[in-house]
């Protein structure tokens, strides 16, 4: 393996992330400084200038679960999930192997049936409407997954492949709905020569542009990106991501954004929400996440991102988890982060701690910060 190859790529990507990251600093403070001035402006001369503009909640989440039964036994996957995502915005979600990231996101789509709980879409509650009362809703919510070779039929072409993501458009005139797959693939960076190549004619990243384009077909207003990057070489990650972010602020989408990746979620998330076997541990915004975690087990996952100034990163306190993710089929009494947590107190053992807003727009499920309803 060239292993000078993936070193130089892994660096290349970390430091073009580190680069944008600061960027996307620099505009949320300039964009705060202006909005401040406008503000003492609307104050003192009492101009009619608007800049906070509401947030309109699409997809509202209460007390959703999704268990397996097992042989003689449930197995927890998702377990008591809450929360909002607002319209445009990007929710990332982390979280170890296995802690039901993928269960959530395929629940929230219903593609799972969920065991218990709302899934509020655009103020209707779609957990418990069927297949026809459901038509309206799911051509506003598509999916893009990990594997893009998987999930494309590799007997359809480009053009069929997107086209048949068209179903609710039937009745429009096959010209146009093929002007309509051309306009796809070149908001999507590929060519009109691409519509009629078959998937395996593709590189990775190309392929994951036409599963962006088959996820855009329909118009939809969200979408559940599952490690769409993860699959992908280094050296196209970041382009993927960037063209995850032209089309969402081009075409007003809003994502939910699951990966393993941590510095890739801080750079496309605006929130980020941490689960642990099955439960949302902490959510808060992205920079605060990142720079003031409260759980212990996002501090954790924290201090293992590599930083790339060598002095910072050589004092950095690095908190190694110890011990596996415990059976979601026989979770830990309590916490079930008790097991591997740096902070356990009795407590710990006896109640589940809920998820409260600990900060302004800043949630935490740890008895540290607060006492289980
Ligand atoms: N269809 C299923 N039937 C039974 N158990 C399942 C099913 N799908 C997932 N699980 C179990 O649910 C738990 C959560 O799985 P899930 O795939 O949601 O995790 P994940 O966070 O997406 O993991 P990864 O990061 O590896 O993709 C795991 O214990 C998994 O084995
Ligand atoms: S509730 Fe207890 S075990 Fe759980 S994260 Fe907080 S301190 Fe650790
Ligand atoms: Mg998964």
């Amino acid at each position: 393996m060239n292993t000078e190859g993936v070193h130089s790529g892994f660096c290349q990507k970390f430091l073009l992330l580190e680069v944008q990251y600061h960027v996307r600093k620099c505009e949320t403070k300039i964009i705060s400084t202006v909005n401040m001035c406008l503000q003492s402006l609307q104050a003192e001369k009492g101009l009619d200038i608007n800049m906070t503009r509401e947030k309109k909640v699409l997809l509202e989440i209460k007390n959703l679960k999704k268990y397996f039964p097992i042989k003689q036994n449930l197995l927890k996957a998702v377990d008591d999930v809450s929360f909002s995502l607002y319209e445009n915005e990007t929710l990332g979600l982390v979280g170890e192997s296995g802690c039901g990231k993928t269960t959530l996101g395929r629940t929230v789509m219903k593609l799972y049936e969920p065991t218990e709980g709302k899934i509020i879409f655009n103020g209707t509650d779609i957990a418990g409407l069927k297949n026809k009362q459901l038509a309206p809703y799911r051509k506003d919510m598509h999916m893009i997954f990990q594997d893009p070779y998987a999930s494309l039929n590799p007997r359809m072409n480009v053009s069929e492949i997107i086209m048949e993501a068209m179903e609710n458009d039937r009745d429009i005139p096959k010209a146009a709905r093929r002007d309509r797959v051309l306009e796809l693939l070149k908001m999507v960076g590929l060519n009109s020569d691409h519509a009629n190549r078959f998937p395996h004619e593709f590189s990775g990243g190309q392929r994951q542009r036409v599963g962006i384009a088959r996820s855009l077909a329909a118009n939809p207003k969200f979408i559940v990106c599952d490690e769409p990057i993860s699959a992908l070489d280094v050296s196209i990650q970041a382009q993927v991501v960037n063209l995850l972010k032209e089309l969402q602020e081009e075409l007003n989408l809003t994502y939910l954004f699951i990966a393993h990746d941590l510095s890739m979620v801080q750079y496309i998330s605006d929130r980020v929400g941490v689960m642990y076997l099955g439960k949302l541990v902490e959510l808060t915004t992205s920079e605060e996440l990142y720079e003031k975690p409260l759980h212990p087990y996002t501090t954790a996952l924290i201090s293992t991102i590599p930083f790339p100034d060598p002095e910072i990163e050589e004092k950095k306190e690095r908190i190694l988890l110890e011990g596996e993710i415990p059976s979601p089929i026989n979770p830990p009494s309590g916490c079930a982060f008790r097991t591997r947590c740096r902070k356990v107190t009795e407590k710990c053992a006896m109640e589940c701690p809920s998820l409260q807003e600990v900060q302004p727009g800043h949630y935490v499920a740890c008895h540290q910060y607060g006492t289980a309803k």
